[in-house]
């Protein structure tokens, strides 16, 4: 085991069985494992950074050298301020690498100490990626075995309109919308 701390820093919108895979492999290898999403105001994530934390913590609860955690700003500067001596990555095809690549040598290039690591998922997650997993689950189709249990369960109350009408800021609105046409009319 190597000692230190090593840093997975990502978006994990949402975490996958290739996410997991990783954090599993690399829980082994590492002597502390930092997990730490991304906290990116620019996109529109699918799930919020609170959902994607408790959703990391859930599945990595009996992995005790494990720690999620959420970041802002440069990776590098997150992960000095860990003390951590590694980047973890995962990288499934080489389309992955170019961009790996230019990632780990630009954070080479701002902080020379911290050495980025790639590990390969399990080869029957190598397709399968966070944005493929919203696309299919967001058209309808099945995710089961791409995605653990509870991540599954979480797109389906997130996408089915029968769960949506339990959700009251969902219930709130309409409410809304419906009290503006009767002024209106
Ligand atoms: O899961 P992702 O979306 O591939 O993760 C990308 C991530 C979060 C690792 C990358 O975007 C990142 O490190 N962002 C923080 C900003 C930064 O440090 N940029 C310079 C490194 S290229």
């Amino acid at each position: 085991m190597h000692k230190g701390i090593a840093l997975y820093p990502g978006s994990f919108d949402p975490p996958t069985n290739g996410h997991l895979d990783l954090i599993e492999r690399g829980a082994k290898i590492f002597e502390e494992l930092v997990v730490a999403i991304l906290r990116n105001s620019e996109k529109s994530p699918m799930f919020s950074v609170a959902e994607r934390l408790e959703m990391l913590r859930e599945l990595t609860a009996d992995l005790k050298n494990v720690r999620i955690d959420t970041f802002d700003g440069l990776t590098v500067e997150y992960a000095k301020s860990l003390d951590a001596t590694c980047i973890l990555r995962g990288i499934r095809a080489i389309s992955d690498y170019e961009y790996e690549l230019q990632m780990a040598l630009m954070n080479r290039k701002l902080e020379p100490t911290l050495e980025t690591v790639f590990m390969m998922p399990a080869d029957k997650y190598s397709y399968v990626s966070s944005r493929l997993v919203r696309e299919v689950a967001q058209a309808g189709g099945p995710v089961k075995g791409l995605v653990p249990e509870v991540v599954e369960q979480k797109l389906r109350q997130k996408l089915d309109p029968a769960y949506k009408l339990h959700d009251t800021s969902v219930l709130d609105g309409l409410t809304r919308r419906a009290k503006k046409r009767k002024t209106k009319a």
